[in-house]
Formats: structure tokens, C-alpha cells, sequence
């Protein structure tokens, strides 16, 4: 890129917040690194010995000046650690109606699906002016992902799903990094967003779609794998049905109470054993455990999370839909 900067472009809504509280926090400290400097030198200076002789007179200590020099840099402190929280939950908490993208971390890849059924490589399109929720999953080594122009960054653990959001703000190519150690390859496991204005991006979403979406091809996986024989009768069969589960309290048989999201549904598959539905018997799902990639796994809660939105009741589609939605977070 020609020119060295000292700071990534800001392309996302959080970025000139992140970059506040950085630039606050630096300034702070570049403050008190100078004053600390200052005062060593002129007080070695200032009450240097000048004599064989002579003896310093003693000091008792001031109460005023020891209450000021623990008092002030506490509270500076305090709105160094509200603002920091603040920032976090609002950069961490993704918004409701995001558009939903999946990435999985693979050494040394990323490998992203849409739900439109698109699927690339080491790079990640979106729009403009809309919230983007990542969920990220790991096929292997724990990885982090890392964008600098958007300011987020998050791990990336296998056997968990883990959430990240941003709303891109300027059309243009951005790194994408991977920030943890994971292996030979890891310098090279990078990639870039590219964020394009709506129009262009629907324009990219048409052309790109010549696969299956992701929830038709959950529902093949549902189907080869075997799922259907079970879990889609309505009545009660051997399994509880996925109708209306996702998103939704489960009453487990120890008692517990959990909500179905996408780690439930995962770990269910992996290995059914680890809860149990209440009024259901142990040992009757096979363990999928090691037999199901990543990247077929969210294909299949796609599917599940669908079985519950289609649910909505017809009257009030699209506010259903909306609210459904909302409720899966
Ligand atoms: Cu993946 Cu480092």
C-alpha cells in the first residue's frame, strides 16, 4: 500500500469509539510517564547532596498530598474501566436483525458461507449500513479473527460457537487477519472483507448463488444423515421433534432448564448424550462426534433455526419473522 500509517483505515461504526478510548488511555499514560520522568530528574537535581556533612531535615508526610495522589489517578482509572466496559458490551452485543454470515477457522483458511448458499475462501463480502453477525466455529487449532479496519477481533475455539458483529461503514478492502498462533501456517491464514454499497452487494449476492442455501442444504444433511426419521414426526416418537425448538427453554431430565441455540443443537448432534430432553430415553441418537465437518453443522442449525421460524403464524408474517429472529440471540 505505498504510504506507512500508524493506525488501520476506520471502517465500521465502533472504530472512531475504539480509537477514542486508545487514544485516551495512551494520552494518559504518555502524561504520566512524562511527569514521573520530570520529577525524578529535577528532584535529583534539586536535592542533590552537597556536602560530605550535611544531613536533609526531616519530613512528616502530608495527608492533603497523599489523599490527592491516590484519589485522582482512581478516578482516572474508573473512566478508564466504564468507558472500556461500555465499549465492550456495545462492540460484543450483537444488534437484533443482523444479516447472518458463518465462518469457519481451518488451518490455514477461512472459509465463509452465506446462508444464500455462497461459500468462499479467505474472503468475506458485505453491505454497508447494516449490522453483520459472524458466528465463528473452529474445525481445529484455536484461531482468532481479526479485522483492524472494522477494530474487532475474537477467538476462534473448537467445540464452541462464538459471536462477533460489526456494521461496515466504507465501501473498500480490508485485511482480515488470523491473531492467535495456530500452527505452521498461521502467517499465512489471512484474507480480506470486502465492503461494498447495498446495491453492489445485492448485485454480488445474485451473481454468486448457484449452490444450494445453506438451510436446503441442512435439510439434505437432515435427511442423509437420518435425523428425519425421528425427530420430525410430530407426534411423540422416540425423539423430541425440532418443530418450534430453536431459540426456545428446554426441559432437560435433570432437571435443568436450557435454551436450544446454536451451541445446544451442536452439542446435541456431537454427542446426544450430554443432555438429555425430559420424557426421553439415553443412548437412542448415534454420536455424530468426529463425523460431521464444521461447515455442515451450521448447514443443519440453519435448518433447525428455519423449522422454528416458518412456524410463524401466517396473519402477521413479517413481524413474526422479525421477532423470531430477534429471540434466537
Ligand atoms: Cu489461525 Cu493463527
Amino acid at each position: 500500500m505505498g504510504s506507512l500509517s500508524l493506525f488501520p483505515p476506520q471502517a465500521s461504526t465502533t472504530a472512531g469509539e475504539v480509537d477514542a478510548l486508545y487514544m485516551f488511555v495512551i494520552t494518559i499514560s504518555v502524561i504520566m510517564t512524562v511527569l514521573i520522568f520530570f520529577c525524578v530528574f529535577y528532584f535529583a537535581v534539586k536535592y542533590r547532596r552537597r556536602s560530605p556533612d550535611e544531613r536533609p531535615k526531616p519530613i512528616h508526610g502530608s495527608v492533603p498530598l497523599e489523599i490527592a495522589w491516590s484519589v485522582i489517578p482512581f478516578g482516572i482509572m474508573l473512566v478508564m474501566f466504564a468507558w472500556g466496559t461500555e465499549l465492550y458490551y456495545k462492540n460484543y452485543t450483537p444488534p437484533a436483525n443482523t444479516l447472518d454470515v458463518f465462518v469457519t477457522g481451518k488451518q490455514w483458511m477461512w472459509k465463509v458461507q452465506y446462508p444464500d448458499g455462497q461459500r468462499e475462501i479467505n474472503e468475506l463480502h458485505v453491505p454497508t449500513g447494516r449490522p453483520v453477525k459472524l458466528t465463528l466455529a473452529s474445525e481445529d487449532a484455536i484461531h482468532s479473527f481479526y479485522v483492524p479496519a472494522f477494530r474487532i477481533k475474537h477467538d476462534v475455539v473448537p467445540g464452541q460457537y462464538e459471536t462477533l458483529w460489526f456494521q461496515a461503514t466504507t465501501p473498500g478492502r480490508y485485511h482480515i487477519f488470523c491473531a492467535e498462533y495456530c500452527g505452521t501456517g498461521h502467517a499465512a491464514m489471512g484474507g480480506w472483507v470486502t465492503v461494498m454499497d447495498p446495491a453492489a452487494y445485492e448485485t454480488w449476492l445474485a451473481g454468486g448463488g448457484s449452490g444450494a442455501s445453506m438451510k436446503d442444504q441442512g435439510e439434505k444433511l437432515f435427511t442423509q444423515y437420518g435425523c428425519v426419521t425421528c425427530h420430525l414426526m410430530d407426534t411423540k416418537g422416540r425423539c423430541p421433534s425440532l418443530r418450534n425448538v430453536f431459540g426456545k427453554p428446554v426441559q432437560l431430565d435433570d432437571g435443568r432448564v436450557v435454551t436450544a441455540d446454536e451451541s445446544y443443537v451442536r452439542e446435541s448432534i456431537l454427542n446426544p448424550n450430554a443432555k438429555i430432553v425430559a420424557g426421553y430415553k439415553r443412548d437412542v441418537m448415534p454420536v455424530f462426534q468426529g463425523q460431521i465437518s464444521e461447515e455442515s453443522l451450521l448447514q443443519l442449525i440453519v435448518y433447525i433455526k428455519s423449522l422454528s421460524n416458518a412456524e410463524a403464524p401466517q396473519t402477521a408474517a413479517a413481524a413474526g419473522n422479525t421477532a423470531a429472529k430477534g429471540s434466537t440471540k
